[in-house]
């Protein structure tokens, strides 16, 4: 499978420490098999590997983009820090989808079984960002606070105007302290709307 082979070459190609361990967790949690979302971009099986793909690919175009703009910032955006941070982003979704058969109302009225996906966020419920940094951490592998950062944050775009006083400094901090975090925003936003739209 092309997208899995992209995926396992381009994370191993930081030979960082954990990563086998990593790889074993996720293929425990249903992470290549797994869709994206339920009912939104790539609800369809291995979309959650397409999209992690996706965002690595976007974040190594747009590191280049960056550095042939301010060259300065190179020493910043280490390759293997974007794929890290990029390829794993979303590693907490692994296991919240469950396959259920649903039901959709056609436009002539008439109801349909079809396919889908339940979300159930039972197994493990940590959040998001948050989520996916810890379970990195539970497969012991080695991360900068850049990294970590960067998957932590790397929704809370969406998520700013419901936030408490301290999570928005904590945010705006953490993208003064590396410019990783906008760019695996920048990332993560341009895979799902342009590249799955
Ligand atoms: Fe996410
Ligand atoms: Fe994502």
């Amino acid at each position: 499978m092309e997208e899995k082979k992209y995926f396992l070459d381009t994370l191993r190609s930081t030979r960082r420490n954990g990563v086998e361990s990593v790889i074993a967790g996720l293929e425990e949690l249903g992470f290549f098999t797994a869709p994206a979302s339920s009912n939104f971009h790539l609800n369809v099986d291995g979309g959650l590997l397409l999209h992690s793909n996706n965002v690595c690919r976007e974040a190594l175009a747009l590191r280049e983009k960056q550095i042939e703009m301010k060259p300065e910032v190179e020493v910043l955006l280490p390759v293997e820090s974007v794929i890290i941070a990029a390829l794993l982003h979303d590693v907490c979704k692994a296991e919240v989808y469950k396959k259920a058969i649903k039901s959709r109302r056609l436009p002539s009225g008439i109801y349909e079984k079809y396919e889908g996906y339940d979300v159930d966020y039972s197994a493990f419920p940590m959040g998001h960002g948050d989520k996916s940094v810890i379970r990195l951490l539970q497969w012991c592998l080695e991360m900068t606070d850049e990294e970590m950062l960067a998957i932590r944050w790397h929704m809370n775009a969406w998520n700013l105007p419901f936030q408490d006083p301290e999570s928005k400094g904590s945010f705006s901090m953490a993208q003064l302290k590396t410019p990783l975090v906008a760019l695996i925003i920048a990332a993560d936003g341009l895979a799902s709307h342009v590249l799955e739209r």
